[in-house]
């Protein structure tokens, strides 16, 4: 009998000892199950943090007296695969649905023989004379919103580094439009300070004939720091 007892005493020890394992495997259960939705909610604001900082990064116009030298030509030859079917760059310069192109790179605004300009681009020349290079690069972006009333039918070219080399293929046909030396403001992380840089007189001596309006080949422009599309409005 004693054996029996013995033996019960152990079950009911046993049998407790598992329920509260259960019990307690519940009660852990219960916690974790409560848990995990609130912490995706915390993990989606800590990864849009950073974001929204990275968005806030200013772009510079390029340097040109360092881009341009080290420009993919051969690239730009490609984009400007995009122009062909309006505009001529061969030394011939006809004119097709577009003026055109051959010099184009320090040419006057708007000042091809033979073509009719829109009223929209002979206006634009009032403001910006000639096509340095900061004009091309804001035109060719996205050329409806930099020059009002274009009539160049052309959604332009958003990737800046496409439009880096699609000016220095540009540059290779028919331009003088000197070079600049490079331009410490200019360079990425460069001090706010860049606003000095459109009073230094852009070193194009002897380039082009281009008179008095030549200086602004430096740009007027530049002095805007935001992205290509931004800074397309506080120069209008
Ligand atoms: C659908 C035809 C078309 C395409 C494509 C096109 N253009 Fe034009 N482009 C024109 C027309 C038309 C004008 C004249 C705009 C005006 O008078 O408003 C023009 C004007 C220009 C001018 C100003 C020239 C000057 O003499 O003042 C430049 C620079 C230019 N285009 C470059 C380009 C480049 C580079 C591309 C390719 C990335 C391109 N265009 C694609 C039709 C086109």
């Amino acid at each position: 009998m004693s054996g029996n007892l013995q033996f019960n005493k152990i079950m009911a020890a046993g049998l407790t000892a598992a329920l509260v394992i259960v019990v307690a495997r519940v009660g852990v259960d219960a916690l974790y199950h409560t848990e995990p939705p609130a912490k995706p909610g915390y993990a989606v604001e800590v990864a849009e943090a950073p974001a929204g900082g990275g968005a806030a990064v200013v772009e510079v116009d390029p340097d040109w007296g360092t881009v341009l030298p080290t420009a993919d030509v051969a690239a730009g030859e490609k984009v400007f695969g995009k122009c062909v079917s309006c505009h001529n760059v061969e030394p011939a310069n006809a004119n097709m649905t577009g003026p055109g192109l051959w010099g184009v790179v320090g040419r006057a605004t708007a000042s091809h023989p033979g073509f009719a300009y829109s009223d929209g681009m002979k206006a634009h020349a009032a403001e910006a004379p000639t096509w340095t290079y900061d004009q091309l690069y804001h035109f060719l972006a996205n050329p409806a919103k930099w020059v009002k009333g274009t009539k160049m039918g052309f959604a332009g070219i958003k990737k800046p580094e496409e439009r880096i080399a699609l000016i220095a293929y540009l540059h290779s046909k028919g331009s003088t439009l000197a070079i600049p030396a490079p331009d410490p403001s200019r360079q990425p992380g460069a001090a706010p300070a860049a606003g000095t840089a459109p009073t230094q007189p852009a070193p194009k001596e002897g380039a082009v004939a281009t008179p008095p309006s030549g200086s602004t080949a430096g740009g007027p422009l530049p002095t805007g720091p935001a992205s290509a599309s931004a800074a397309a409005a506080p120069a209008k």
